[in-house]
């Protein structure tokens, strides 16, 4: 039996919305599965669909497959705890975006740049659900590290790394982390909207 069918999803949604809003979540245990190329291909391809600010598509992607180079260089930087999970995972796939957008030959500040990053790494998110895989977000790493390591060029952010793969057994997981491995909840709406105004 696998993680996804042993794990109990409580999530419940207040509106009717598709399903793999609730079903999509961030597990930390992987099956021994790699990834092949196209099939990283496949989850950053919708990535590059998201919308952007001007359609600048600000984003940009570092990836390594387990057992290669680039994944040891972007393992390296993720802090003790994120590193004993997400060195299972089949994918470390870095997301950054630039700060500035050309325009008539000149760098301009693009204030949107953070935001449509995130918007990419949703899609991305959701792809990987969609593929049977599970893409778990850390902000858990050394910046300077990672820019080093990556090459990171000037004048661009880092925003996260994200580990993808195949979900894996809960049984195989560390006791600490087996009790973490289902979804959690979302505050309610009425927390976070209100009319003509923000709450
Ligand atoms: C930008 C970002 C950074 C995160 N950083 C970490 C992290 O460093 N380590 C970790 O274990 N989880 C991390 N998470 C996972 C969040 O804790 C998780 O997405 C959140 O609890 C919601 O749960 P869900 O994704 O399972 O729905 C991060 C998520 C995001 C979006």
């Amino acid at each position: 039996m696998t993680a996804h069918t042993a794990i109990k999803n409580t999530r419940k949604a207040d509106h009717p919305i598709h399903a793999q809003f609730t079903s999509r979540f961030s597990p930390r245990g992987f099956t021994e599965k790699t990834l092949t190329e196209a099939e990283v291909m496949a989850v950053l391809e919708a990535a590059r669909w998201a919308p952007s600010a001007s359609n600048i598509q600000p984003w940009r992607f570092a990836y390594g497959l387990r057992g290669d180079a680039a994944f040891g260089k972007i393992a390296e930087a993720l802090v003790p705890f994120n590193r004993s999970w997400a060195e299972k995972a089949a994918a470390l796939v870095v997301v950054a975006s630039a700060s500035t957008a050309q325009k008539d030959g000149k760098a301009n500040p693009n204030p949107s740049h953070t935001f449509d990053a995130g918007t990419a790494w949703g899609y991305l998110a959701l792809q990987a659900h969609h593929a049977g895989l599970v893409a778990h977000a850390m902000a858990g790493y050394d910046g300077d590290v990672l820019a080093k390591n990556l090459k990171l060029p000037e004048g661009y952010v880092l925003h996260c790394v994200v580990a993808v793969g195949e979900h894996g057994d809960i049984e195989k997981l560390p006791e600490a982390l087996q009790a973490r491995e289902a979804p959690n909840d979302r505050l309610p709406l009425a927390q976070i909207v209100a009319h003509g105004k923000f709450v």
